[in-house]
């Protein structure tokens, strides 16, 4: 077989061109191609195994030492992969990973932590904070990646945290879209050819949209996003990618004085406790992975102020999906929501988008037009275009879960007709729209 290739950039075809499309040059030479086949038997072959060989292979995980960290990952760090640690600046990355670090290396494994963004003795007096001083972790600190990779390459730890992706691909400030994927593919190259997973932090802000962790998402194999409202204690770690597990499961931790802890019993956290009934609050029961976390819903109506066009704000939750629900509530339901000023809001900055809350949704905003509360009240349905309420997955262990949290009642799908009304929650059920009026007077 003959083909064509540019003299100057390499560039070839089967076809004769009169100029090289890639690079311009006029000069194409003719060459005779290596038939095929033969190339690939001068390589030796990649290895092949009997599948019930490999059974005993599985890659064994690393714990992070926090079960809830571990619960997002899939059941642990996979050695040679690369994770993306994205969160913005100060909502505490390096000191979760400082600390879980800290737990692994006292598991006997070897840690090494690169420093970017501080110096060893500021990297030190957090680690004094947070309490991880400890005989296999090790600490580096440098803006340079190469040095960087030169000092994971020699210790050849268990695990490399690097902090962060935009100090390492420039030394200067920000680091463009193309340094951050180039600093970390040479990252990334290391960890797979040496079996050190590696953790990469890389900052974010708020709308996510800078040039940064976003670009080298397709290259890590887990994305996880370190979530939180800078103003409270509650952090959330969420996979919003990861070749070795689910994506929806979430961690939660509490930030502390001494470090992040885990919060091993989350179910109350997207809760508003204490307050006492007020009209425009339902609870959602949204599924996060296998645990179902209640969430509250909060609506106000408000009149549109004269003169003025209607404001909608929605916080947490899809702004579509809740235009849809106020329409079929106009029209099903005859809950004129046109000309009012629109408000909804989760708790705790905490976010569902299963439509499995649309009834929650649709409750609390009939709760705050008809000003009738819904104390103890938690629901779970579809709503649909037509004002039906559609059955939901799941309904029995959501329903357990606000059992245990300790709701009187809940508003369940009438076609969900499996559901069993037992113990101390009491069921209704409601098969439209316009049956919801009947819980607001
Ligand atoms: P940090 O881990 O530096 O954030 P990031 O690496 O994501 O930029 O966290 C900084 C914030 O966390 C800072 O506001 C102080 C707070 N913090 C605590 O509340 N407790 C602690 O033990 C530590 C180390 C920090
Ligand atoms: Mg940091």
């Amino acid at each position: 077989m003959k083909k064509w290739s540019c003299t100057r950039c390499g560039w070839e075809s089967s076809k004769w061109y009169g100029r090289c499309p890639e690079c311009g040059n006029w000069e194409l030479e003719e060459k005779e191609e290596a038939p095929r086949g033969a190339g690939a038997s001068l390589r030796s072959p990649s290895p092949v195994f009997p599948s019930t060989s490999l059974r005993a292979q599985k890659e064994k995980r690393i714990p992070t030492g926090f079960g809830e960290l571990d619960r997002v990952l899939g059941g642990g760090i996979v050695p040679g992969s690369a994770i993306l640690l994205a969160g913005e600046p100060g909502i505490g990355k390096s000191t979760i990973l400082l600390q879980a670090s800290a737990k692994i290396a006292r598991e006997g494994r070897k840690v090494l932590y690169v420093s970017a963004e501080e110096s060893c003795p500021q990297v030190a007096a957090r680690m004094e904070r947070v309490g991880a001083f400890c005989e296999d972790l090790f600490v580096t600190s440098t803006r340079d990646t190469e040095e960087a990779v030169a000092a994971a390459e020699k210790l050849s730890p268990d695990l490399a945290v690097f902090d962060s992706i935009q100090a390492l691909a420039s030394p200067g400030a920000g680091g463009s879209a193309s340094q951050i994927r180039e600093a970390s593919a040479k990252i990334i190259e290391f960890s797979k050819r040496s079996g050190t997973a590696s953790l990469i932090v890389g900052h974010v802000t708020k709308d996510g949209s800078i040039a940064g962790p976003r670009t080298m998402e397709h290259l890590v194999d887990v994305v996880c996003q370190f979530e939180g409202e800078s103003h409270t204690a509650l952090r959330i770690v969420r996979a919003v990618k990861n070749r070795f597990g689910s994506t929806d499961e979430i961690g939660c931790f509490e930030m502390k004085g001494g470090g992040v802890e885990e919060v091993t019993d989350p179910y109350g956290i997207f809760l508003a406790r204490g307050e006492s009934a007020a009209p425009g609050k339902c609870v959602a029961l949204p599924m996060e992975g296998k645990r179902c976390l209640p969430l509250e819903i909060e609506a106000l109506c408000a009149p549109r102020l004269r003169g003025e066009s209607s404001q909608r704000a929605v916080n947490g939750l899809d702004y579509s999906r809740v235009a849809m629900i106020a329409a079929a509530l106009q029209q099903h339901a005859k809950i004129y929501l046109s000309g009012r000023d629109l408000y909804l809001s989760t708790i705790a900055g905490a976010k569902t988008r299963e439509p499995a809350s649309d009834l929650a949704i649709a409750l609390a905003l009939a709760s705050s037009f008809k000003n009738s509360p819904l104390p103890g009240v938690a629901a779970i349905g579809e709503v649909s275009l037509t004002g039906r309420i559609r059955p939901v997955g799941m309904a029995e262990q959501r329903l357990e879960t606000a059992e245990r949290m300790g709701f009187k009642s809940a508003v369940v799908p009438a076609a969900q007709k499996d559901i069993k009304e037992k113990g101390g929650i009491s069921l209704f059920r409601v098969d439209n729209l316009n049956d919801i009026l009947q819980l607001l007077r």
